[in-house]
């Protein structure tokens, strides 16, 4: 454990009235020496005053200043944590969207990183899938075991055709919390996200139809449009706060959009959050142009701040947005449960559902229904939550010491994906072979663009265990960029 005590450098003597800012230098050195790394927690209050013999305002006083001083940032009930912005490099800047309309064209590359996703050998920054650690997989188990053994007619049978009633009732109960409150009667469940985007986009588009994305975008969201033989709009977006909304309007004046689907909060690769006001213009602009929202959700659990933001869904006027969400980023990708509030196109996207797939997989909802129901579902997502927003910090720190100048990382609001950009002339998919030979996966930048932009970018998936392996990893990918150079 690190003892301020005693690894300072020597200070001097305690008794002037500035007891504070010498407690605040002798951790500012720890610091910039890198025994406190960004990310780190620094020493709890309470253990540092008793160590150094100060009291607990002087210790708080000092933490105070370092906030001010951006080496310290306090998060609600954890403490004071090393920033981690100190040395993660600084974000890309915002993107520009394309005046063409594509059928997405990078469905070989998406394949090929889908096809490694469940590849165990591999150091697993290519598929956002959370480790087997983050997964609360013996309660899951436990919660299959009783409904197959409580239910079993039940767990066996076709499911309803708007899907367990058990699920959609709880996911009414938490659709409550998360500000936009709905009724189970809305709500659909599907076979994980993707199937609930897929049939959205189904159910307000036809063949050859425009579609307006972010760019960069989720790959599975391109895949989608390319199945339905739509065309992806890129509209440019902002990091921090995601699509440009000024590009998006411009848009939606020239041509006509079918739907416009995209993620408010923490999307994949940006991890970007869309600020309220943002949300509003947004549905406005879609009353005003008459197109649908799909707005997939998958990663709105998963706020770094304390706040779960509300989907964009919570200001609809007028029934046009379509939720889609799902448990494989919190609790258990394999099982499959996602669900939708398509709003007034609910009974189009069940037809369409019932012809596609009858009924989503029994089972498994009813042992999601059953472990939300038993309570420990909130404590999960803390859990994951702190262990992103952490890891995200980690990893963007190692990526600002390992690879080379130039490159840029976004900081992710949510989620548990990063977004790397690095100097011009850095070919990502090139890296991608590269790194599968030293057992590395990544996410190379093409694949989230429907016509194969962002060659330089990469993505990491950050909900990994940290080990050595990780850091080495890492360092690997750093040293690969730079013979590119
Ligand atoms: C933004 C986004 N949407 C949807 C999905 C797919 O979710 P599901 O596994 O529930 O289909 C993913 C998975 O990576 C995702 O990142």
């Amino acid at each position: 454990m690190l003892d301020l005590a005693k690894s300072a450098t020597p200070s001097p003597p305690v008794a002037t009235g500035l007891l504070y800012e010498q407690v605040a230098e002798r951790l500012q050195n720890l610091i910039e020496t890198g025994s406190l790394r960004p990310g780190d927690r620094a020493p709890s209050v309470r253990r540092l005053s008793s160590d150094l013999g100060v009291s607990i305002s002087t210790i708080l006083q000092a933490y105070r200043l370092l906030e001010d001083r951006g080496l310290l940032e306090a998060r609600a009930r954890s403490g004071f944590f090393v920033s981690g912005r100190l040395l993660a490099p600084p974000p890309p800047a915002k993107t520009r969207g394309s005046r063409r309309a594509t059928v997405p064209e990078t469905v070989e590359q998406i394949l090929r990183v889908r096809r490694l996703a469940n590849d165990r050998n591999l150091v697993p920054f290519g598929a956002a899938v959370a480790s087997p650690a983050f997964l609360p997989i013996q309660p899951l188990n436990r919660a299959l075991a009783r409904v197959l053994r409580e239910r079993p007619l039940e767990a066996n049978s076709y499911d309803e055709l708007a899907g367990c009633p058990d699920l959609r009732r709880q996911l009414a109960r938490r659709s409550l919390n998360a500000g936009c409150a709905l009724d189970a009667d809305e709500i659909l469940t599907t076979g994980g996200a993707q199937q609930a985007v897929a049939l959205c986009l189904r159910a307000v588009t036809r063949p050859g139809d425009v579609v307006a994305v972010e760019s960069p975008t989720y790959f599975g969201l391109l895949e989608a449009c390319a199945a339905l033989h739509l065309r992806a709009l890129e509209i440019g977006t902002d990091p921090h706060e995601g699509i440009c909304l000024d590009e998006l309007e411009a848009a939606l004046a020239r041509r006509r959009v079918a739907a416009v689907a995209l993620a408010a909060s923490f999307g994949n690769p940006l991890g970007h959050c869309m600020p309220v006001a943002n949300r509003r213009r947004l549905v406005d602009l879609a009353v005003e142009h008459d197109v649908p929202i799909i707005e997939d959700d998958v990663y709105g659990d998963l706020h770094f701040a304390d706040q779960r933001p509300a989907p964009i869904k919570a200001y609809d006027r007028d029934d046009r947005v379509m939720l889609c969400s799902s448990f494989s980023k919190t609790l258990a990708p394999g099982y499959r449960v996602g669900w939708t509030a398509p709003g007034r196109f609910r009974d189009v996207v069940e037809r369409i559902k019932n012809a596609s797939s009858v009924a989503a997989a029994t089972a498994p909802q009813l042992a999601v229904a059953r472990y939300l129901e038993r309570g420990g579902y909130d404590r999960q997502l803390t859990r994951l939550r702190r262990a992103y927003r952490d890891l995200a910090t980690r990893i963007a720190c190692c990526v600002g010491e390992s690879f080379p100048a130039g490159t840029r990382v976004n900081p992710p609001q949510g989620g548990h994906v990063l977004w790397v950009a690095m100097p011009a002339g850095i070919d990502s998919l090139e890296l991608f072979e590269r790194a599968l030979e030293r057992g590395i996966g990544i996410a190379p930048g093409p694949v989230f663009s429907a016509s194969g932009r962002y060659r330089n970018c990469l993505r990491l998936n950050v909900a990994v265990e940290w080990s050595p392996r990780i850091e080495q990893a890492l360092a690997e990918l750093g040293r690969l960029v730079a013979e590119q150079l």
